[in-house]
């Protein structure tokens, strides 16, 4: 067993696992997050992408003692006081998508993008979601929340601008 303590959406949590347990896993099982999906757990699908130290990354992928100290935002860490985060109401308001099992990696993506990138370009919105496997969507509707967002993200509109 191995002893970690992440900051996870701006709280310092401390768990006991297992050396080879994922930080995937860790979220979901220790630390009751259960909004990061386990889809593929081999780094294919993007269901578990989460911003570790500010890029996205697939959570399948990195050990839970790989994230000791660092600094992780998963879904469940984008709403505020506020109300639902910019890219959460422009998913819905955009009907952007349809199971909705890829959307919590998705939405964590296109975060990452905008945090980097304010004003992104369709190409560089389709970049940044080229690891995100959507079966349901043609990702017209998500590229189109995604601009909108980051619209609001930079206070063009009346939107919540985090
Ligand atoms: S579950 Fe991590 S990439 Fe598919
Ligand atoms: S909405 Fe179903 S996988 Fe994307």
């Amino acid at each position: 067993m191995v002893t970690v303590t992440i900051n996870i959406n701006g709280e310092n949590r401390t768990a006991s696992v297992p050396a080879e347990t994922t930080l995937l896993r860790a979220l979901r099982d220790n630390f009751n997050l259960p909004g990061s999906k386990l889809g593929c757990d081999v780094g294919d699908c993007g269901a578990c992408t989460v911003i570790v130290d500010g890029k996205p990354i697939n959570s399948c992928l990195m050990l839970a003692a790989q994230a000791e100290g660092r600094t992780v935002l998963t879904i469940e860490g984008l709403a505020s006081s506020n109300g639902v985060h910019p890219l959460q109401r422009a998913f819905e308001d955009c009907a952007s998508l349809q199971c909705g099992f890829c959307g919590p990696g998705v939405i964590m993506s296109a975060k990452a993008l905008i945090d980097e990138v304010p004003d992104p370009s369709i190409p560089q919105i389709r970049d940044a979601l080229g690891g995100n496997l959507c079966r349901c969507t043609g990702y017209v509707k998500m590229i189109e929340a995604i601009r909108i967002a980051a619209r609001a993200m930079r206070g063009e509109t009346a939107e919540v601008n985090r």
